[in-house]
């Protein structure tokens, strides 16, 4: 009768055949009741976008639906609509100024003039653009959104109260708004930057100081007719500087509490996030999943070269160390001279009944889970144990935490940083297991505006490679062919090797650059 090892080294017997494959599938929470909008409010150049792009990563990485509706998205592709229409209109006599730019619309102008309060007929327009979102954002909750960003200025109290009656009248839907307000100089100053050289499609045609300057005016337009939020029977979340100052009022119920309480937590201090893996484990060793071994001899050699690599890294500034509550990540860390603190949610992703096995192994054992699980790796629950869904939701007070501190370095493990870096880079879930996280080698990664900054830093120490690929041939008979890679081990002897084995998930492209602004 074979055997098999729990966590804490003890045997157990082997289950018998009748509960074999009974590890599962475990299915997408509901969330079909939680309907809110979201109303962004303030000037241009505060962050609203920024806001709107965090708040959506956040609620995506714990699997609610979410969409922003970015007015002048709108704006921008009506225009193009209706350039089109002329062109087309007018087949023999195109006026030149739209066969210059058909797809622009040049007869529309969206200078600064346009976002004029003096302007009645664009004020008119504007405020029908944003009504029209605002339907889009209502049907797309209806069809089963959870909760629909609506990008926009916001920035008078008429228009706030246009918004909060129409969706009064869909029963069920929050509304929150979210204010931000800046008034740091430099914040600001990196936000028209950011505007008129990241090819803003509103300044295509623009040289960049003529952009800026249109835009310093546009703002100072906004600036003429806003009203900051003191309506008091509305439910909002105000935040200055993001993460200087916050205020909130009404704001009631599950997911809108969790939202604020987000929004409470960010900031945008320049820092890095630092993940590694512990060093080479005996368990890696053997081929082993879970248990709580010891680090290897080379193990042992990355934990004592790590302090020069991260000192070099962070030059003067703090850190703080977080490590799981397993040996191999301790051990890890415990040359670093830096504060130190144990997250019992930073532990490995639990196996159950197949901690301690080998795959081939579990393969062997439980062909049937096996298969399940290459089938679908996200939401398969190892009997007894865990699936990546439990672990993302495992992690959620990390995730919060790393968003209220500065720099940190996390020495966890190979799911657990597969969670935590797919957060960062707001990478799908189906990808999410399979994303390489090599033994031996520190991830820096940078938020930025938009998306993260990454560089790896591998170390010239050799290790076992436990990455095992998603198989990909289906045979329809059969069923998943399981592939022969949980057989095969490398070693990475240098530094070109380990970068090799980097960055990257299992069928996407080598994720190094920043992620770019998404339209959306
Ligand atoms: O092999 C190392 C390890 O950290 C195991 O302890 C864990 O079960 C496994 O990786 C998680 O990776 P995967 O989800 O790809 O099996
Ligand atoms: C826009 O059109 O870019 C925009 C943000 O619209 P509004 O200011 O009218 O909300």
């Amino acid at each position: 009768e074979s055997t098999m090892t729990s966590r804490k080294g003890s045997t157990a017997p082997t289950p018998p055949p009748a509960v074999k494959g009974i590890g599962k599938k475990v299915a997408k929470p509901d969330y079909s009741e939680s309907k809110i909008v979201v109303a962004m409010v303030g000037l241009p150049a505060r962050g609203k976008s920024y806001l709107s792009n965090k708040l959506m990563i956040y609620l995506n990485w714990l699997e609610y639906d979410v969409k922003v509706f970015n007015v002048g998205q709108l704006r921008r592709s009506k225009a193009r609509q209706k350039a089109q229409k002329y062109a087309e209109s007018s087949s023999s006599a195109v006026s030149s100024d739209i066969t210059l730019n058909p797809r622009l619309g040049i007869k529309e102008d969206h200078t600064a003039s346009f976002f004029s309060h003096d302007n009645k007929d664009a004020t008119q327009a504007r405020d029908g653009l944003a009504q029209e979102s605002l339907e889009m954002l209502i049907q797309w909750l209806k069809d089963g959104g959870n909760v629909a960003i609506h990008d926009a200025t916001n920035s008078t109290r008429d228009r706030r109260a246009k918004i909060e009656h129409r969706v009064a009248q869909e029963k069920g839907m929050i509304l929150i708004f979210l204010e931000s307000l800046c008034d740091d100089p430099a914040v600001i100053a990196a936000n028209v930057a950011l505007k008129v050289t990241q090819g803003d499609p509103d300044y295509k045609d623009m040289s960049r100081d003529d952009a800026k300057r249109d835009f310093l005016r546009r703002i100072s337009e906004y600036e003429k007719v806003y009203e900051t939020i003191t309506e008091p029977h509305l439910s909002y979340v105000r935040i200055l500087n993001v993460g200087e100052e916050v205020t909130m009022s009404r704001i009631n119920g599950y997911l809108s509490s969790r939202i604020a309480f987000y929004l409470m937590n960010l900031h945008i201090k320049p820092r890095s996030i630092y993940l590694s893996r512990h060093g080479e484990s005996q368990y890696n060793v053997e081929g082993k999943i879970g248990g709580d071994s010891l680090l290897s001899p080379r193990g042992m050699q990355y934990a004592k070269a790590l302090p020069a690599l991260v000192t070099e890294c962070v030059g003067s500034q703090e850190l703080t160390v977080w490590t799981s509550t397993l040996k191999r990540t301790i051990q890890t860390a415990q040359y670093l001279p830096f504060t130190k603190l144990t997250w019992k949610s930073l532990d490995e992703l639990d196996a159950g009944v197949c901690d301690g096995m080998t795959y081939e192994e579990i393969e062997q054992e439980y062909p049937d889970d096996f298969a399940n699980r290459d089938d679908d790796k996200f939401n398969y629950r190892y009997r007894g144990g865990e699936s990546y869904r439990d672990v993302v939701i495992r992690l959620e007070p990390v995730i919060m935490e790393l968003e209220r501190q500065e720099n940190i370095l996390i020495v966890g493990h190979q799911a657990i940083l597969r969670c935590l870096y797919a957060y960062f880079h707001h990478l799908p879930q189906a990808d999410l297991p399979y994303i390489k996280i090599p033994l031996h080698t520190v991830i820096k990664l940078t938020p930025r505006a938009y998306g993260c900054d990454e560089a790896r830093f591998p170390l010239p120490i050799g290790a076992v490679d436990t990455h095992r690929p998603k198989p990909g041939k289906v045979d329809k008979d059969k069923g998943l062919t399981p592939s022969n890679s949980t057989k095969r081990k490398y070693f990475v002897e240098d530094e070109a090797a380990a970068a090799a084995a980097g960055a990257g998930t299992a069928n996407g492209p080598k994720v190094l650059a920043p992620v770019p602004r998404k339209e959306i």
